[in-house]
């Protein structure tokens, strides 16, 4: 089965991690992306953000939310009243899906499938644990899936902070649910879901 966990380190912090990241063959995702997208920010955080998976930019450049998506995050983090600097931001999968278009200039984001989001969890665990967040943010339905179960719906379950009851012993950690920044970017109703985005940060920013 596809899993990344014999590419983990036994031991280190999140610079380890990441270096042995960059090596993961824990599921084909690997081959066709430029690298692995490893986490970036505060090690320290208090409130860690988890997106999807990286996006063409972000693989390009090999850090998470740098694109059309991040700077959308970026704005709503401001008006929530979050201060970015002091986040750790990354992915439930550490490498770009896409397929190509028909002229392959154009890589077109594929979303990872369950067992993709389930081999690369071992990474996001690791962060978890490294990071020690008091609160998580999941950003779409992938990102709550790896963190709150395969039945977890954004509709139903966004905007109220939960505990996390896999973080791991001793921890308190809790997680909040909500829209993802590219589905805000595609909506037709993109004010609202912009406003609702905003609402749940606020939330989370209140929550801390
Ligand atoms: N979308 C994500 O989920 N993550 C990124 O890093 C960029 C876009
Ligand atoms: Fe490893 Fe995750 Fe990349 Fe798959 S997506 S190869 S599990 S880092």
């Amino acid at each position: 089965p596809y899993d990344a966990t014999p590419f983990l380190p036994r031991r280190g912090g999140i610079p380890a991690h990441r270096a042995a990241a960059a090596g993961c063959q824990g599921c084909p995702l690997h081959r066709d992306a430029t690298g692995t997208v490893f986490g970036r920010g505060d090690p320290h955080a208090r409130l860690m953000l988890v997106g999807e998976q990286p996006g063409d930019q972000e693989d390009r450049e090999g850090v998470p939310f740098v694109g059309p998506a991040g700077r959308l995050l970026s704005r709503a983090l401001r008006e929530a009243g979050i201060d970015e600097e002091g986040l750790y931001v990354t992915n439930a999968v550490k490498h770009f899906k896409f397929t190509e278009d028909a002229t392959r200039k154009r890589r077109i984001h594929k979303a990872p499938s369950l067992r993709e989001t389930l081999a690369c969890r071992p990474w996001l665990m690791a962060e978890l644990r490294l990071v020690s967040p008091e609160l998580v943010v999941t950003l779409g339905a992938t990102a709550g899936r790896a963190l709150l179960g395969p039945s977890f719906r954004v509709g139903a379950d966004r905007g109220v902070p939960r505990p996390l009851t896999d973080a791991g012993e001793g921890t308190d950690t809790r997680v909040l649910a909500t829209v993802h920044p590219s589905a805000v970017l595609r909506a037709r109703d993109r004010d609202d879901m912009y406003a609702g985005l905003v609402a749940d940060l606020r939330v989370a920013a209140d929550a801390l």
